[in-house]
C-alpha cells in the first residue's frame, strides 16, 4: 500500500535540485557565484572565524556533518536493526535543516497538497507541526494520546489513517513534548508495520530529546533512526537543540529512506546551514563532542531526578503528568481542595516570572495536562533557586508549606 511515488507531491516529484557551478568545481579562481572577493566586511573577526572564508557560500551538502551524524547513530543500532550492513545509516539518508522546525514544515510541504491533504497529530504535542500545518492550509485530524501514559493510541490511529486517504502524514513525538515520556518502540514499529500495508502516509517521529531517554537493556540509546532504511515509510526527526546544547546554531536532522530525502534536498534552499552553523556542529558530533553532549545528558538527567523529587515534597505540588525521558517536567498544581487546577498554575506561572525572576511554562490548557507546568531542568543552582522560589509563591497562592 505504502507508495512513495504516488505520496510525493506530483510537482516536487518533477523538481530537479538546484544545481551550481561548484557542485563541479570547487577550487581555482572562483568567479561562479557573485560572492565579495574582497571578504568578509567585518574588520575584527577571530582567526577560526576568518578561516571559514564567511564571504563564499557554504557547502550546500555537508557531507562531512553527515557522516558523523551517522557514525554516531549507527554506534547506537538497535536489535530491531535487522541487517546493519545493507540498511546502516548513511549521509544519503539526511537532510539537514535550520532546526527540525524546517524539517518539521520541509516534510509537510513534499507530500501535502494545500487545500486536500491533512496531517494526524496525537495530543498534547509540539505546537509546530499545527503551526505548520495550518500555514500551509492543511487540515489537522486529532487522536489524541492514552491517558495517563501518554502513549499513541494505535486502533485509533489506524482508523483514522484508513478511513480518510487525505491524510499523508503523522507526527509523533518521543519523548513527548509536553509530556516528557517516551512512545514505547513496540508501539511505533508495530503501527508503522501496520501503516505500511493499509496507509499511503509517513509516520515522523520528532526524537528532539531522545538522548535524554534512558538506554535500552544492552546500553543502547532507543533512537529509531537506524531503522529508516528498514522502513520506508518511517520519518525521523531530530536537533542539535536540546541534548547538544546548541539551540542558538539552528540544526535540525532529517532521518528517511534515501529516495524521499533526495526530494527533501530538493526543496530545502541549498544554503540553508550556514559555515558558522555547520562548523560548530562538526565539532559537537565529533568524538570529543558527542562524549560532552552525553556527560551533559547524564548531568541534567540526575538533577531531574532531585528537582522532582523536592518539588513533590511541595504541598500544593501534585503528580509528575508526564514521563521522565526529556530534560524537562510536567507537575500538577493543586488547588486547596487537592484537585488539579489551571487557576492555580496559572498563578504560580504569573508570579514565579514577574516577582521572582523563574520562567516556567503553563502548559494546563494542553489536552489532559490540567494544571501542567512544564519546567526545564536548570544547572544546580538554577534548580535551587526554582525551588526556594516556588516554596514562597505555593505560599502566597495557596497558603500552603
Ligand atoms: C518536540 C520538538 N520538536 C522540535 C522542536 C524544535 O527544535 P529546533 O530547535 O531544532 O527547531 C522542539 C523545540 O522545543 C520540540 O520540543
Amino acid at each position: 500500500m505504502f507508495d512513495l511515488k504516488t505520496l510525493i507531491r506530483p510537482n516536487i516529484l518533477k523538481l530537479e535540485p538546484y544545481r551550481c557551478a561548484r557542485d563541479d568545481f570547487k577550487e581555482g579562481i572562483l568567479l561562479d557565484a557573485n560572492e565579495n572577493t574582497i571578504g568578509p566586511a567585518v574588520a575584527d573577526l577571530s582567526p577560526e572565524e576568518d578561516e571559514l572564508l564567511l564571504n563564499r557560500y557554504p557547502d550546500p551538502h555537508q557531507v562531512e556533518l553527515k557522516q558523523q551524524i551517522v557514525d554516531f547513530r549507527n554506534s547506537e543500532a538497535l536489535s530491531e536493526l535487522k541487517n546493519f550492513e545493507t540498511d546502516k545509516l548513511t549521509p544519503d539518508n539526511l537532510c539537514l535543516g535550520v532546526g527540525s522546525d524546517e524539517s518539521i514544515d520541509l516534510l509537510l510541504r513534499c507530500v501535502c497538497v494545500p487545500g486536500k491533504d491533512k496531517v494526524l497529530l496525537c495530543p498534547p504535542t509540539y505546537g509546530m507541526y499545527s503551526i505548520c500545518a495550518t500555514v500551509n492550509e492543511v487540515e489537522i485530524v486529532k487522536v489524541p494520546l492514552t491517558t495517563p501514559d501518554f502513549q499513541v493510541d494505535n486502533t485509533k490511529v489506524l482508523e483514522a489513517v484508513t478511513a480518510d486517504p487525505n491524510i499523508k502524514v503523522l507526527y509523533i513525538t518521543s519523548p513527548g513534548n509536553p509530556t516528557g515520556k517516551l512512545v514505547a518502540i513496540e508501539t511505533i514499529l508495530d503501527l508503522v508495520e501496520k501503516c505500511k500495508a493499509n496507509w499511503n502516509g509517513v509516520i515522523v517521529v520528532d526524537e528532539a530529546y531522545i538522548d535524554f531517554a534512558a538506554l535500552d537493556q544492552n546500553g543502547k540509546s532507543k533512537s529509531l533512526s537506524v531503522l529508516v532504511n528498514q522502513y520506508p515509510n518511517l520519518v525521523v526527526l531530530q536537533t542539535l537543540s536540546k541534548s547538544f546544547g546548541l539551540a542558538g546554531i539552528r540544526l535540525g536532522v532529517t532521518y528517511a529512506n534515501t529516495t524521499l530525502i533526495r526530494y527533501l534536498n530538493a526543496m530545502r534552499y541549498p544554503y540553508n546551514i550556514s559555515s558558522l552553523t555547520a562548523n560548530v556542529a562538526i565539532r559537537a558530533s565529533n568524538k570529543e563532542g558527542l562524549s560532552t553532549m552525553k556527560e551533559y545528558c547524564s548531568r541534567i538527567i540526575e538533577q531531574r531526578a532531585s528537582v522532582l523529587e523536592k518539588l513533590q515534597a511541595f504541598k500544593g505540588v501534585g503528580k509528575n503528568l508526564g514521563g521522565l525521558d526529556a530534560n524537562f517536567i510536567l507537575v500538577e498544581f493543586l488547588d486547596k481542595e487537592g484537585k488539579p487546577s489551571n487557576d492555580v498554575a496559572k498563578k504560580v506561572y504569573q508570579i514565579l516570572a514577574v516577582d521572582n525572576g523563574v520562567v516556567v511554562r503553563f502548559r494546563g490548557s494542553e489536552l489532559n495536562c490540567t494544571g501542567g507546568l512544564r519546567i526545564s531542568i536548570g544547572t544546580p543552582e538554577e534548580n535551587k533557586t526554582l525551588l526556594e522560589k516556588l516554596d514562597k509563591v505555593l505560599q502566597q497562592v495557596n497558603g500552603f508549606n
